[in-house]
This record gives C-alpha cells, sequence and structure tokens, in this order.
C-alpha cells in the first residue's frame, strides 16, 4: 500500500523540517493539492513552493488538481520533476486529449472524481488510457473534512471496471483518511492512500508511526 502525505496539511512555517522527516519514511509519494480559488473555494500553492520542496524531496512527487483550467497546467508545471498529474474530470470537457497531452510530460496521468460523481459518468475509454483514478473521499477544498463511505463502493466498482476493461490504472483514495478506516480502504481494494491530518499531527517525528498506522492498521 502506497500512502501519499498532502503537503497542504504540513507545518508551512516549517516545511524544510517536514520534508526532511518525511524523506526518512519508505514507500510514500508527495501529494501535492493544487487548487485555483475557482474549481474549488480555496487556494494553496503553485510552481515556486512546488520548485522549493523538489529541491530537497527524495519521493515520488504526485499532483492533484483542483482548478477550472488543468491544461494550462500541463506546461507550467513540466519542469518540476512531478510523476502524477491529476487533474479533475469535472473540470475538463476533452479529457481524452487532456490525458495524451499530460503523458507526452509525465511518467502518469491521472482523474479524480468528486463524492457526487459516479464512475458509470466516466467514458471507459478514459478509464482505459488513465494511470491513476483518483477517488475523492471529501468535497475537494480543503484537508481535515469528514470521510464520505460512498467511496467505498467506487472503489470496488473501479477494481471491478480495472479487471472487465482490462485497463491499469492505481485505485487512490483521497480525504478524511485515518488509521479507523484505513484497513476497509485497503479491503475494498485502495491501493493508495492520501493523507493530511491523520499524518501532519504531532511533531515531524511522529510522521512514520502515523504513516505506519495508515498501512498496519492496529
Ligand atoms: C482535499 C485534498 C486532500 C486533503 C487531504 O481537497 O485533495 O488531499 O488535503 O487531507 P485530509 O487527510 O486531512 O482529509
Ligand atoms: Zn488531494
Amino acid at each position: 500500500m502506497i500512502i501519499s502525505p498532502s503537503i497542504l496539511s504540513a507545518n508551512f512555517l516549517n516545511l524544510e523540517s517536514d520534508i526532511a522527516a518525511l524523506n526518512q519514511i519508505k514507500d510514500i509519494t508527495l501529494h501535492l493539492d493544487i487548487m485555483d480559488g475557482h474549481f474549488v473555494p480555496n487556494l494553496t500553492f503553485g510552481h515556486g513552493l512546488i520548485k522549493a520542496i523538489a529541491k530537497i524531496n527524495k519521493h515520488p512527487m504526485d499532483a492533484h488538481l483542483m482548478v477550472t483550467n488543468p491544461e494550462f497546467y500541463i506546461d507550467y508545471f513540466a519542469d518540476l520533476g512531478i510523476a502524477n498529474l491529476t487533474f479533475h474530470w469535472e473540470a475538463e470537457k476533452n479529457a481524452l486529449t487532456l490525458i495524451k497531452k499530460i503523458k507526452t510530460k509525465y511518467k502518469s496521468a491521472g482523474i479524480s472524481i468528486k463524492p457526487e460523481t459516479n464512475l458509470s459518468q466516466v467514458d471507459q475509454k478514459i478509464l482505459k488510457e488513465i494511470d491513476l483514478l483518483l477517488i475523492m473521499s471529501v468535497s475537494p477544498g480543503f484537508g481535515g473534512q469528514k470521510f464520505i463511505p460512498n467511496a467505498v463502493q467506487k472503489i470496488q466498482e473501479a477494481c471491478e471496471l480495472r479487471k472487465k476493461l482490462g485497463a491499469h490504472f492505481t485505485i487512490q483514495v483521497d480525504g478524511g483518511i485515518n488509521q479507523d478506516n484505513a484497513q476497509m480502504l485497503f479491503q475494498a481494494g485502495a491501493d493508495n492512500l492520501v493523507a493530511g491530518s491523520a499524518i501532519f499531527s504531532g511533531n515531524p517525528q511522529d510522521y512514520q508511526k502515523n504513516v505506519d498506522k495508515l498501512r498496519r492498521y492496529p
């Protein structure tokens, strides 16, 4: 199980120590929540901060675009060493074209669906092309929200569809994930859990233990 700490919940006054602590942890990717204040009612960070993080970070970076115009960010972020770029299916009419464009500049392309979007709405051609499917378990926009349980059924559906279509996407889940629901998500078929508040609680020396709790389900 890959765990992805969401930098949105890190200590921005001490980001260097937080990234250094994450560098000591195995099998994680760094989840970057990019919000434009338009697609979601919140603004986060952009190119400058990611560039600074990339200088010291040792993990693959995964950017989750919560923006109205995802196409713009494909070129804009292309020089940062980001491994996976995910955009919201709801934000883009030409998702297939965008996925193909992302793949020319990044190792991996993903789409994300909000809690109110059903998998059946997404064209199966898209599911065959993507490397990552992000199932949101909160409304995108803020860290620290309560987990919405309809994600569990969507994970199961995504597993079945992946098999049926011969697709290869990773199933990532994001929002409200903690040690109480992580096991259920794993059993439903999730490959990758994103977590913000559950990981960045306490001090940097606690982060390893917080990640382990999501993986080992004590
Ligand atoms: C929400 C973001 C999430 C969020 C996760 O819009 O996509 O990545 O930061 O934070 P927690 O784990 O606190 O819900
Ligand atoms: Zn996210």
